[in-house]
């Protein structure tokens, strides 16, 4: 079963080129024609109503599901223009936001069976029943499994395509996720017209890139990030710094250490550091950031520099052949260029796959770790 892959989410974590592939034939329309603004390039199958004079967006999900969904809210501003926000379910149930009008609220959750998110997206259903029509439901739920319970819950649903994931640390259902977002925010800009036919149309190009970069990534990198996880035998923490849409994967990156290598890990924006966490540095706690060509890039080489000068082992994940993040860091996990929007996909690879590396090498049960389960269907 596991197809010669020591664990499962080593598999998973090379299953990623194919199940991107997989959304990109669900989600592209081949046959878009860019000047007819009336068909969108985006096949979602969703409904007009849920669409309909749309003001506000809210994502609630939990753990890893979340941070797609602060990766969505980045896309959905960015490119649709529609003001979002990201709750963590488990939050969101107990102080819910003030009702707004005309919000399509998104249920993200892979199994679709976490209970704080199904109760969440429950209690948005119940309060805004029965209210004005532009206060009533509107709910979308993205998820591996649309035969899930939060199917029958929500109006609609994007499926992510990326087929049963079983290694507990969720790998290629969170790039699907990705993909579902850029599928929505896409499909929401066209209909909006806040994105011209010939943007459309480059981030489209960029999008059907992305297997072939990830497969780029996973021949180029696993044996270098191998050798580089022996390093890290006696280290205790790791700081992970990202900022705009990779300081998401920031959080992932950790995320993905803590729960299979048990060795504590944070993730922050990296211009927060010197707000408190850079007093934590010394040469034992190695800095990962994650800096990407973009609106700020020099910003996360000027973090990484502060880093370093507190004698941190920096490691980068950077941009093919730039010398200027070469010179900053001790390491590199360096990752094809793309554009800015596009990175989140490919800067995670690295990362999961140094999660994956350390934790193995400590002889770790990586599939599964100790007090988790792949879905948290208590509160
Ligand atoms: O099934 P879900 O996407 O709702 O699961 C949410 C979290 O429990 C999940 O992402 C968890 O954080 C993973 N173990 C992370 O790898």
């Amino acid at each position: 079963e596991k197809q010669g892959f020591r664990h499962f989410m080593l598999k998973e974590i090379y299953e990623q080129p194919g199940v991107v592939r997989n959304c990109l034939e669900a989600y592209l329309d081949d046959n878009w024609n860019p000047a007819d603004v009336t068909q969108s390039p985006i096949n979602l199958g969703i409904s007009p109503e849920l669409y309909a004079d749309l003001e506000q967006i809210q994502i609630l999900a939990c753990g890893t599901s979340w941070h797609a969904g602060l990766v969505g809210k980045y896309l959905l501003e960015q490119l649709a223009g529609i003001p979002t926000m990201v709750q963590y379910a488990s939050e969101f149930r107990y102080a819910p936001a003030p009702l707004t009008a005309n919000t399509l609220t998104i249920g993200v959750t892979q199994s679709g069976e976490t209970a704080d998110t199904l109760a969440a997206l429950e209690m948005e259903k119940r309060r805004r029943f029965g209210q004005l029509p532009k206060y009533e439901p509107r709910l979308l739920g993205i998820t591996n499994r649309p035969e899930s319970s939060l199917g029958q819950l929500v109006n609609q649903i994007i499926d992510t395509h990326a087929g049963i994931e079983i290694g507990v640390a969720a790998t290629k259902t969170f790039v699907t996720q990705l993909m579902a977002f850029y599928g929505l925010a896409l499909d929401l800009a066209w209909r909006r017209q806040t994105l011209t036919a010939t943007r459309m149309e480059e981030i489209l190009v960029g999008l059907r890139q992305l297997p072939a970069q990830i497969e780029l990534i996973l021949e180029s990198q696993e044996r270098y990030i191998e050798e580089l996880a022996h390093s890290f035998a006696e280290t205790h923490d790791f700081i992970f710094l990202g900022r705009g849409i990779n300081f998401p994967i920031a959080l992932e990156g950790a995320l993905k250490l803590k729960e299979i290598s048990y060795i504590h890990a944070e993730g922050y924006p990296a211009g927060e550091m010197k707000h408190g966490p850079i007093a934590l540095l010394d040469a034992k706690v190695p800095v990962v950031a994650i800096a990407m060509p973009g609106t700020v890039y020099e910003k996360v080489l000027s973090n990484a520099q502060e880093a370093k000068a507190r004698d941190a082992r920096l490691i980068g994940v950077t941009p093919m052949n730039e010398h200027e993040a070469a010179e900053t860091f001790d390491d590199l996990l360096p990752v094809p260029v793309v554009e800015e929007l596009l990175s989140p996909i490919l800067t995670v690879i690295p990362l999961q796959l140094l999660a994956y590396h350390i934790a193995a090498r400590r002889g770790l049960d990586v599939d599964q770790p100790r007090n988790l389960a792949k879905s948290v269907t208590v509160e």
